[in-house]
Formats: structure tokens, sequence, C-alpha cells
């Protein structure tokens, strides 16, 4: 991995990517959906290496959403697999770069290699400050809130926590991605344009980059066509433009 390339003006701190296209990149050539996915890991290798060149700080990634499982028990047991091979594969060059991997999601349902995996990936990085690369697995943003919501309401009943206290702070310190800066910009390939039960709640105020380049064709020039659009974006946040003009003053 190539040192990070801090010259790209307004980079996001946090970008966030729903990897779509797959399967229809595999039927563009006529080749089985578990092809795409493989090719789909390349371009996870591509995205990781370039967000660290352009110095982006934090990278989430959508590799299977909760609703993933209702997919033929055939296609999901080989991603299963193919995350595995891929975490065994990459772990030490990701150790080597600094970069610390978290996964978020239901660990409850995922095999019990790919959890060892997982715990082994995450202590083996725990440590490291460069890239904090995110990995989502079986992971469903309403899951997430309601996990939030009923972590808070057990520390209620215990006497624990005033329910006065809950408050958009303490929610939000109560997710899976609690500690993280909210991503500054979602990408999602593949041509579709919805959020299909990402970070509902990180993503609030999130730059939106849809493109339809199926994810394993997803090259370095595409990312970094997503950060240039990011830099032109204002960000008001509720404000009006007049306000943040005057504030730069
Ligand atoms: C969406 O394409 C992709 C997935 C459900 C799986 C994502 C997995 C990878 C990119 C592989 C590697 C990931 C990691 C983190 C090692 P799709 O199958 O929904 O495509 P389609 O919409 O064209 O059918």
């Amino acid at each position: 991995m190539a040192a990070p390339d801090h010259t790209v003006s307004n980079c996001p701190v946090h970008i966030a990517v729903i990897m779509d296209g797959n399967g229809r990149w595999a039927r563009q050539r006529a080749l089985p959906r578990h092809a795409g996915h493989r090719a789909g890991v390349k371009a996870v290798r591509r995205t990781i290496e370039h967000a660290v060149r352009r110095g982006v700080p934090y990278l989430t990634l959508f590799a299977f959403s909760s609703e993933n499982f209702r997919r033929p028990p055939d296609e999901v047991g080989r991603l299963m697999t193919l995350f595995v091979e891929a975490m065994q594969r990459e772990i030490d060059e990701l150790h080597q770069n600094k970069v610390c991997l978290r996964f978020i999601g239901r660990r409850d349902q995922l095999a019990d290699t790919l959890v060892q995996r997982i715990e082994a990936a995450e202590s083996m990085t725990a440590a490291n400050e460069g890239l904090r690369l995110t990995v989502a697995m079986a992971y469903g943003g309403r899951w997430d809130v309601a996990e939030a919501a009923r972590k808070l309401c057990e520390r209620a009943a215990v006497g624990d926590l005033d329910p006065a206290d809950v408050d958009e702070s303490l929610l939000g310190s109560s997710l899976c991605l609690a500690g993280v800066p909210d991503p500054d910009l979602l990408v999602r390939t593949g041509g579709e344009q919805r959020i299909s039960n990402f970070l509902l709640w990180n993503l609030a105020y999130s730059e939106l980059w849809f493109s339809d380049v199926l994810w394993p064709d997803f090259a370095e020039s595409d990312l970094d066509a997503a950060i240039a659009y990011f830099g032109r974006r204002e960000r008001r946040y509720g404000h009006t433009s007049e306000q943040l003009e005057a504030s730069k003053c």
C-alpha cells in the first residue's frame, strides 16, 4: 500500500460504501454469481488501498446485510467462505499497513469460523492508528437502532439511567459506530439509489454519491470522482448559505 497522499482538498473524513452489482457483473460475463463476488473482493482491496493513499481516516463497507440471508443458501454459504478466505489472505498486509479493522453486525448469525477470524483480526489490529476500516456483516440499520434502544432500556430498568436523559447523543453513542464520526459521504455502486437499511442513523447528513459502475469494476478513478463530488458540496446542516458565508469571515 502506498503512503497517504494528502493532495486532495476537502476530502471526506468518513466514507461509507454500499458495494452493489457483483451478480450483474457476473451475469454480463455468463459467469456464476460467485465469480462476481470474487471479483468484488479485488475491488475491496483496491478501494482500501486507494482510501489509504488519499488519507481517508474512516472507511465503512457494507459486505452483507441482515436481509442478504434471504439469498439462496448456496450463495450465502459461498459468500461466508469467501469472507473467511479473504480475511485469512489479507489480514497480515492490513496489519502491516496499520489498518484498524472492526466489524459491525449480528455475530450470532455468523458461522463460528468466521466469528473467530473476525475476533482475531480485531484484536490483532486494535492498536493500529492508520485507516479505521469497518466491515458491516449481518448488519441492518434498524437492528442497530433497536439494539441501542434495548441497551438503554436495560440500563433504565436497573436504575442506571434516567429515561429523561435519553437524547440523540446518548442513543448515537449506543450504536455500533459509537466513537466514529458520521459518514460524510455514502457511495453506492450498481445503479440503485437507495440506502437498503445501511447506517440509518449515521447517514442523516451524509452526501450521497450513486454510481452505475458495478462493484467489481469500481476503480481508483471512481473513488476519486466521488471524493471530488463531495468536495463540491456545501454542507449546511440546516443553516442557510448566507450564514455559512458569514461564519467564514
Ligand atoms: C452486492 O452485489 C454484493 C454483496 C451482497 C456482497 C458483497 C461482497 C463483496 C464485495 C465481497 C467481499 C467483501 C469483503 C468485505 C471481503 P449483488 O450480489 O447484490 O449484485 P447484484 O445486485 O448485481 O445481484
